[in-house]
């Protein structure tokens, strides 16, 4: 099997177990752990949700002056995790890689997709930042919906997303008495490769 062949593979299985999580109404499926880390090794993680899924990565949306955001503007190397409780004896995917960002059209298309208050919600949140009052990121809300009405909110530029590229997804079948069974595939040389490790 080629390396290229394995990769496909790795995505498809992906996919499969995304659709079959979906299937037993895990009502986060698509939800996922993202870790980041600063250049000084401080690392964070928090749950984002996964929007899309192709060869070229996991894509998922955030405000790009966050904390994750800056993280990941100086060090693009992170880590997402899903876990699905839900699937036979649980099912945990790992994937490492660099978050890219993704292109304008692609951050627009999505962001017309989104229900309006959710809209409106990318400009009045200044996400990771102190907020003196509940109240103020009401009026902030407020005042954004009398500036841009119904159908007609741009997307703010710091907002958009990422796709992370990976370089290793392993996937975690529970097993009876812990004898878990882990399938690795990675880029190894330049060359993805798929292997067994020990639980
Ligand atoms: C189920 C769930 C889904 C979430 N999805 C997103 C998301 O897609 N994008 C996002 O920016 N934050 C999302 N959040 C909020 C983040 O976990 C986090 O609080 C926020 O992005 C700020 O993180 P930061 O300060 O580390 O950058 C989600 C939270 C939960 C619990």
């Amino acid at each position: 099997m080629t390396a290229t062949t394995l990769y496909s593979e790795a995505i498809a299985k992906f996919e499969k177990l995304l659709a079959e999580a979906m299937q037993t109404a895990d009502p986060e499926a698509t939800a996922m752990t993202l870790a980041s880390a600063s250049p000084d090794g401080r690392v964070s993680a928090r749950t984002v949700l996964l929007k899309d899924v192709n060869a070229d990565g996991f894509a998922f949306y955030t405000n790009t002056e966050s904390r994750k955001g800056r993280q990941l503007a100086m060090n693009p190397q992170c880590a997402l995790l899903f876990l699905w409780k839900s699937l036979l004896n649980q099912v945990q995917v790992k994937i490492e890689g660099e978050a890219v960002p993704v292109t304008a059209a692609e951050a627009d298309a999505y962001f017309a997709t989104r229900p309006y208050v959710s809209q409106i919600g990318a400009w009045a949140s200044l996400q990771s930042e102190t907020l003196e009052s509940r109240q103020l990121l009401e009026q902030r809300v407020e005042q954004y919906r009398e500036q841009y009405p119904e159908g007609q909110v741009p997307r703010p530029p710091h907002w958009s997303g990422y796709r992370v590229r990976p370089s290793l997804i392993e996937f975690w079948y529970g097993e009876a008495f812990r004898l878990h069974r882990r399938d690795r595939f990675e880029i190894e040389d330049g060359q993805w490769t798929r292997r067994l490790i020990y639980p």
